[in-house]
């Protein structure tokens, strides 16, 4: 994940909830699982023990990405020599093919027995970010085993994923797996700095191919235990957006002049005001719009009265719901664009008063206001982020006060999570097949964001979910000092793929009336 406080719808309900307690656990709501695999996601002894030495291995090459300009080449090129090592069997089955896409990114293709069926992908990425050793218990890139752990940089972010992916693969190859569905598995190796020679140049590729895809699946949303409080049961939470983002930077000119005559008003004056005025005035509340609303309605339930009562009637009690949401500086950017101030540069010397002030907002814009305004309103990709340019405006009500974007991107298309969203439907059932102890899957929207972002052309679907349990210590080690996975986590990451990959096929036999586009 690129940003830290990624995918957290959780938190949310917490601070609604500080009162609640569980009253009851539901059912499957009326469904059972259906993903019943056709090879069993039992390993062996010596597999397991392969499995977590291959990702310890993964580990220690330091594939970390500095900036924009600068990553470990070295590293990243080792990685892929890595995978050739301890994956053979991927680089010589007769349908898979693989390539090296911006010299250091792989793209397998994994050739189906039925063309009739539309293609899915598989997503992850090897780069970390830096992880200076300070603080840590054990160094970042040993991948040492400790207290049935593997610790290091990258073993949730994301090197876990990347190494599942291949590992449940091979281990369905060496069983004589032949997918019925064709697949990719795209890895990328600059997820942390932007994407832009990796994931970018996978998507391109595909689209000159002309591929669509039924859907996809990338890291970013996670089981997501303890983040609620008195919600002692854990739930899915499956990402379907993401944010968007606007870099702005505002500037004011004056005529510089001596300090000891100074005019009425400076640029520095002029700018602090206007900035000001930003943070004290934000963006519109969007609660009610997207998957934070239907999440909130299946959570409902699981907590007592009067929790179950408020939750369950939004439409009555949205408003008191959206203002509770407004305290807490998480649950607040699930409901918002958010105006963070991040740079402010004016003045060189003490006693001159300088002709330049400028300073940079980041805004992180919530996909409501795409979805409703780009996707159905307008086709042009600007749209939202002029709406976005247009408030500053009103706000700062300043013409001395010049705009210059920096850089923008668009909020994602939200993805479908109803009845009939295949990718969503399989991911939910794999879940609840992987992890029984779990009933509760709901949708959530991503506040960072992933590499996923580049692949919005090639389908309508795109899914982000990592299949491990996290709690808040461990989500703050994304990023963070002493990242760490149990071995338990990693096998049972490893299943999950293994049985997902064989549920895709299954699936389309047994539910002939998906909508898969
Ligand atoms: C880059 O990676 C190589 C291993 O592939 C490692 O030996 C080297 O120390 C790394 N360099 C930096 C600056 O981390
Ligand atoms: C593919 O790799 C596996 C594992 O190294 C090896 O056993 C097998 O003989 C190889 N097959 C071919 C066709 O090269
Ligand atoms: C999607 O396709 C459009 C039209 O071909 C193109 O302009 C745009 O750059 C593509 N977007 C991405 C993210 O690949």
């Amino acid at each position: 994940m690129v940003r830290r406080y990624a995918c957290m719808l959780a938190v949310a309900a917490g601070l609604l909830l500080g009162l609640a307690t569980v009253s009851r656990s539901k059912g499957l709501r009326g469904k059972k699982p259906q993903g019943v695999s056709r090879i069993p996601s039992l390993f062996r002894e010596e597999e397991r023990i392969a499995m977590k030495e291959a990702l310890k291995g993964a580990i220690q090459i330091p594939t970390v990405s500095f900036s924009d300009e600068e990553s470990n080449t070295t590293a990243l090129a080792e990685f892929g020599e890595y995978m050739q090592k301890v994956f053979p069997t991927l680089f010589n089955t007769s349908f898979i093919q693989h390539e090296v896409v911006g010299e250091y990114s792989h793209l397998f293709t994994v050739q189906g027995s039925d063309p009739t069926l539309q293609p899915y992908m598989l997503m992850a990425h090897f780069d970390v970010v830096p992880a200076p050793g300070e603080g840590w218990d054990v160094p970042p890139f040993s991948g040492l085993e400790r207290d049935g752990f593997i610790h290091g940089r990258g073993t949730l972010d994301n090197k876990n994923s990347v190494m599942a992916i291949l590992q449940a693969l091979k281990l369905l190859l060496i069983r004589n797996y032949i997918p019925q569905r064709s697949f990719f598995i795209a890895l990328g190796h600059d997820e942390e700095v932007s994407g832009k020679n990796g994931a970018q140049k996978i998507s391109t590729l595909l689209q000159a191919r002309g591929v669509q895809l039924a859907f996809i699946v990338d890291e970013g949303s996670f089981i997501l235990d303890g983040f609620v409080p008195n919600l002692k049961k854990p739930f899915a939470q499956i990402a379907v957006s993401e944010k968007g983002a606007v870099n702005l930077m505002l500037e004011v000119n004056m005529t510089p002049g001596h300090s000891s005559a100074p005019p009425k008003e400076t640029s520095i004056g002029i700018l602090a005001a206007a900035v000001s005025r930003l943070e004290q005035t934000p963006m519109p509340n969007m609660f009610g719009e997207g998957p934070l609303k239907i999440a909130l309605e299946q959570l409902g339930n699981e907590f007592s009265f009067p929790i179950n009562i408020i939750l369950c009637n939004l439409w009555l009690f949205q408003p008191l719901v959206s203002r509770l949401m407004e305290r807490n500086y998480i649950t607040n950017a699930m409901i918002r664009t958010t105006t963070a101030l991040t740079m402010f540069n004016a003045g060189v010397k003490v006693n001159v008063i300088p002709p330049k002030a400028q300073a940079t907002i980041n805004f992180r814009i919530h996909p409501a206001q795409t979805v409703q305004e780009v996707h159905t309103i307008c086709s042009d990709n600007w749209f939202n982020i002029r709406e976005v340019l247009e408030l500053v405006k009103d706000i700062v009500a300043d013409d001395r006060v010049q705009y210059h974007v920096l850089s923008a991107f668009d909020p994602l298309p939200v993805s479908p999570s109803d009845d009939q969203a295949f990718g969503y439907q399989l991911l939910s059932q794999t879940i609840r097949s992987v992890f029984p102890e779990i009933n509760i899957v709901v949708p959530g929207t991503c506040i960072g964001n992933t590499d996923s972002r580049h692949y919005t052309n090639l389908s309508t679907s795109i899914y982000r979910f990592n299949p491990l349990y996290l709690q808040p210590q461990d989500f703050s080690s994304i990023h963070g000092i002493n990242e760490k996975i149990s071995v338990q986590a990693y096998e049972t990451q490893v299943k999950f793929i293994f049985e997902l990959i064989q549920n895709a096929d299954i699936f389309q036999a047994q539910a002939p009336h998906w909508h898969e586009l």
